[in-house]
């Protein structure tokens, strides 16, 4: 079980039904179902977002909504193939609170974080990817393992503990938030100028 002290995932597969029965916060009360990485075991790539929103929750599988919808368009003007990254999320189980119908988005407790990084960490010794790409400040939390502003660090690269080397970008859903166009499309450049710049990492 998940929540044996002791236990090791030793393949992809084995986490993803272990993590259904991980207790290590509580945010699996709420959620539909643990929402772990999905992509090539041995991926060259690794893409951390912060958790799964609605639509993954639902699904079963990471970026699939509109955050999603953002990132696999950023992702093929950098000329990288989805289906050649390891993409998951920092945080495993979908947080919110009811708003009408809908399930709106709760950032995720640095304790959630950190409680979820056992997860991360677990897929990261398994797919041992070259280069992780953090979007935004959790998931930039939850792989360097210390608060991080990502703006101010962003875009240069950053050795691992492991020796895999981190480039920090913001999320796509703030690219979604930002209201004025011409504001958007900039910083949708510059979010695609980071993914091109993982090329030359890889
Ligand atoms: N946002 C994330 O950070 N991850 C997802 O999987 C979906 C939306």
């Amino acid at each position: 079980a998940a929540f044996d002290e002791g236990f090791v995932p030793s393949n992809l597969e084995e986490l993803g039904q272990a993590v259904q029965a991980c207790r290590r916060c509580p945010l699996w009360r709420d959620a539909t179902q643990g929402v772990c990485g999905a992509g090539p075991k041995k991926a060259r790539l690794m893409i951390v977002g912060e958790q799964p929103g609605d639509q993954e929750d639902l699904a079963g599988r990471p970026f699939v909504g509109p955050a999603g919808k953002v990132l696999d368009a950023a992702l093929e003007e950098a000329r990288i193939d989805r289906d050649d990254v390891f993409v998951t999320n920092a945080v495993k189980h979908f947080k919110h609170e009811p708003r009408g119908k809908r399930r709106l988005h709760r950032t995720p407790a640095t304790s959630e974080v950190r409680a979820c990084r056992w997860w991360l960490d677990a897929e990261r010794r398994l797919v041992k990817p070259k280069v992780i790409v953090t979007l935004g400040g959790t998931a930039a939390l939850a792989v360097l393992g210390r608060p991080v502003a990502v703006t101010k660090e962003r875009g240069e690269p950053i050795g691992l503990a492991d020796g895999a080397r981190a480039l920090l970008t913001v999320h796509p859903s703030y690219l979604l938030r930002i209201p004025e166009e011409a504001a958007k499309a900039a910083e949708r450049e510059r979010f695609v100028a980071d993914l091109k710049r993982v090329r030359t990492l890889l």
